[in-house]
């Protein structure tokens, strides 16, 4: 069968690496970036070290408001599709790329396959909790990452085409460990890290945090933002910050001279599976970063008042932090000793990919 992907947001690449490989085996895929992600470290590092095909399409959307972005996806995803007739569209995730490759597509009046579907943090605010209901209400075929994803289509009555897969997620954490062991271990980290950035100061393995800031309620509001690193900055262990671009514009404006927080450029996915593994804890408003904490066994403080993925919650590995200086640094430097080290199998065994390459096979193929 003939599938066309649709990709174009740094989390849509890492999750597409373990689906275009098995998919590949037997049938055709052609992938569309929409260039929602164009910088160097937001994209190309993914594809390459990832060994992600090359996109079939780059359509170079860019950077722009809602409407303009999403719109000019639509326009030029539909003129794909009507040149490649494919079978079926597939989309991950609740960025702008999601809902214009699945509009686009059901419009056409081809099935839609969405990948991470059911998701809710029912704060309608957030333009992914607009994103991830319009797709899912359009979807086909929709793969669940949990069992409360399942749960939140059925309360909207969505029942049809809903399979439990599994994280996708927690496949490519499988299967990338290894080589970010490799490459990564034994203090080859501190090495390239230092080589990019050279007054970093001696970092420990467990002795630092890694924090990552980007979503728009934390960003769009620079009082908020001005919390959150000010809060940073009074850690008392270093917090180092491979920072998104849309939060590295503002950061300027925050008059904070910064000496525990230490910026840094977004890394690839490799280095940052070994810096998650190896922090003390995370600290975060990032959907998929929540998820690797867990995955990983470290810690995490979430920055923001509710998530998607409640089961982090459960026995203390993650906490939600309502944006305020006090709260930050009561939950970053909560008793971490009751962590029980046996967590059960939230984001199922590792197999998404394969499940979700069945389903759409079986039934569309
Ligand atoms: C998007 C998704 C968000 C996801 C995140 C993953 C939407 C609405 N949001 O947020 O759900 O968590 O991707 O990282 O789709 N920029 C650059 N270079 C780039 C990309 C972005 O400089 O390569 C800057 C631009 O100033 C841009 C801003 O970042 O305006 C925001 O980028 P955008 O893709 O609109 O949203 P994200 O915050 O990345
Ligand atoms: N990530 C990365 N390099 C970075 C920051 C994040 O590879 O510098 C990875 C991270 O490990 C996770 C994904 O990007 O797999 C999460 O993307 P992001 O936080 O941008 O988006 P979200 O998951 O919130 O949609």
């Amino acid at each position: 069968m003939k599938l066309v992907t649709i990709v174009g947001a740094r989390p849509q690449f890492i999750k597409s690496a373990p689906f275009s490989d098995m998919f590949r085996k037997g049938h055709k895929e052609i992938i569309i970036h929409t260039g929602q992600h164009y910088d160097e470290n937001m994209s190309d590092i993914f594809f390459q070290e990832l060994a992600i095909p090359k996109p079939d399409y780059f359509l170079g959307v860019g950077s722009g408001s809602h409407g303009y972005q999403t719109g000019r996806m639509i326009e030029k995803i539909e003129q794909v599709l009507l040149k490649e007739k494919p079978d079926g569209v597939l989309v991950y995730g609740d960025t702008n790329s999601t809902l214009a490759g699945a509009l686009a597509a059901s419009k056409l009046h081809i099935p839609v396959f969405h990948v991470e579907a059911g998701l809710r943090s029912y704060n309608k605010q957030m333009p992914e909790e607009q994103n991830r209901i319009l797709t899912d209400h359009i979807s086909d075929l929709l793969f669940c990452p949990t069992k409360t994803a399942v749960e939140n289509l059925k309360r909207e009555g969505i029942l049809d085409g809903v399979l439990l897969t599994g994280d996708i997620m927690a496949d490519a954490v499988n299967r990338f460990m290894n080589l970010s062991n490799k490459f990564y271990s034994n203090g080859k980290w501190l090495e390239v890290l230092k080589a990019d950035n050279p007054h970093l100061p001696q970092l420990k393995e467990k002795e630092y945090y890694l924090a990552t800031v980007h979503r728009a309620e934390n960003t769009d509001d620079l009082m908020k933002l001005k919390c959150i690193f000010t809060a940073l900055e009074m850690l008392d262990q270093p917090v180092l910050v491979p920072l998104h671009p849309r939060t590295r514009k503002l950061v300027g404006e925050l008059n904070i001279s910064f000496e525990n927080v230490i910026i840094i450029q977004p890394v690839g996915y490799l280095l940052m599976l070994h810096l998650t593994k190896n922090a003390y804890m995370v600290v975060t408003d990032s959907g998929g970063l929540q998820k690797e904490a867990y995955l990983l066994k470290t810690p995490c403080t979430t920055l923001r008042n509710e998530t998607e993925w409640i089961e982090t919650l459960e026995n203390g590995w993650n906490c939600l932090c309502p944006i305020n200086i006090q709260s930050i640094l009561e939950k970053a430097s909560r008793n971490l000793d009751s962590l029980n080290e046996t967590q059960p199998q939230v984001f199922g065994d590792g197999k998404a990919a394969l499940r979700i390459c069945q389903a759409i096979v079986e039934r569309y193929a």
